[in-house]
């Protein structure tokens, strides 16, 4: 059945539903990742003609980033009872990060969205976000429209690129270090817990150097905490080269049968496009390690020469969506950074 919008969301005489928001609760879970599946399901729906079987292909969204930043996911509710949208934010230092926002579809068009997205305002607001950013759709002419009320302009493309890989034979098991010329490869889930602390803050060189102020601990750490992959520090002896957040397939963010980058920066006083090169293909060797048929890598498109790096790993476009940004500093990235981040 295709996905109609109507104002099923109305009382019989008439009236706008009573509709509050609030932050979500551990029950509210699962009939919150329901209400993404299908709003996203619906919308892609409308826009392919057919009905994507799974929206994410299986990833997912709600659990752990509620245990990783439950002050920032909201609900909408109905007559506190129904739950009819939520909102999902997190603040990666001073980036605040939207998304995803979804409403169910019969709800569209009553002002739902635009009530969830000032609760994360706020909560990014409180925190000093001091960058809000979020990626959407963009032919939707209502997304923009969306996003615009808000403050936040369109900026550059993301690229969700992917490469298939050829079943081979099998590969040296990490975390044995698989030695790249003087370049090892180790995971933090097996550091001692004072090395994962000090990794942690080389992590955050890392990124300060890319944007003041950009801060992944939490990512690193909700990944570890619930083994949702893990994430890998290029080194050169003691000296940390770069380091990739990534989800294997499950219950995170990596689709059925792929391994998933979530964020991944090369540090950038060493830019060499070979020591991306040496990431991606460690991550491409563990991909192949468990069994997984393809490795997916989100690229900024002004992140220019990572993605012309993907492109001659063998990485195809699979689809590409809008950077929507607002606040400060307006244009921090550097064409040269060799970073792989997605805001979805
Ligand atoms: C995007 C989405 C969350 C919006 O939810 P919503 O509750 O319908 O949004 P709101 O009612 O708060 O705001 C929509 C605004 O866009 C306007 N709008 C709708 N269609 C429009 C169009 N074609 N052009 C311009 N503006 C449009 C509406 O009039 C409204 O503004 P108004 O309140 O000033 O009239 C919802 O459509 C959805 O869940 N879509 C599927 C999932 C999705 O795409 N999520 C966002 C991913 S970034």
């Amino acid at each position: 059945m295709r996905a109609t919008v109507d104002r099923a969301g109305l009382d019989p005489q008439g009236r706008l539903p009573k509709v509050q928001i609030r932050r979500i609760r551990k029950g509210d879970l699962s009939k919150v990742k329901d209400v993404l599946e299908q709003s996203f399901g619906d919308f892609l729906e409308r826009q392919l003609g057919t009905r994507p079987r799974q929206a994410f292909n299986g990833a997912q969204y709600v659990h752990h980033r509620w245990l990783m930043e439950p002050w920032g996911c909201f609900v909408a509710e109905e007559d506190g009872s129904k739950i009819v949208g939520a909102a999902l934010a997190v603040t990666w230092g001073t980036l605040g990060l939207l998304g995803p926002v979804a409403v169910l579809t019969h709800y569209h068009n009553q002002t739902i969205a635009q009530q969830l997205m000032r609760a994360a305002q706020d909560f990014f607001e409180e925190n000093k976000a001091t960058l809000h950013g979020a990626v959407t759709y963009p032919t939707s002419a209502k997304h923009l429209a969306l996003y615009h009320k808000f403050g936040y302009k369109p900026k550059s493309l993301t690229a969700v690129m992917s490469r298939a890989l050829e079943r081979g034979t099998a590969r040296p098991a990490l975390p044995k270090p698989v030695v790249k010329g003087a370049l090892t490869v180790r995971r933090f889930s097996g550091l001692e817990e004072t090395k994962k602390k000090a990794a942690l803050t080389r992590f955050h060189r890392i990124t300060n150097g890319v944007c003041r102020g950009l801060e992944l601990a939490k990512e690193v750490e909700i990944v570890d905490g619930l083994a949702l992959g893990d994430t890998l520090l290029l080194e050169r002896g003691a000296e940390l080269v770069g380091f990739a957040i990534y989800h294997a397939p499950g219950v995170s963010e990596a689709p059925t049968g792929s391994l998933y980058v979530k964020y991944l920066a090369i540090d950038p006083r060493q830019r060499k496009v070979e020591h991306l090169e040496q990431l991606v293909s460690a991550i491409e060797d563990l991909a192949q390690e468990q069994g997984l048929a393809r490795v997916i890598l989100p690229v900024y498109l002004r992140y220019w020469l990572a993605y012309s790096t993907l492109v001659k790993c063998g990485y195809q476009v699979d689809f590409t969506m809008v950077r929507m940004q607002k606040g400060k500093p307006e244009d921090y990235e550097d064409p040269a950074d060799l970073v792989l981040d997605d805001w979805r």
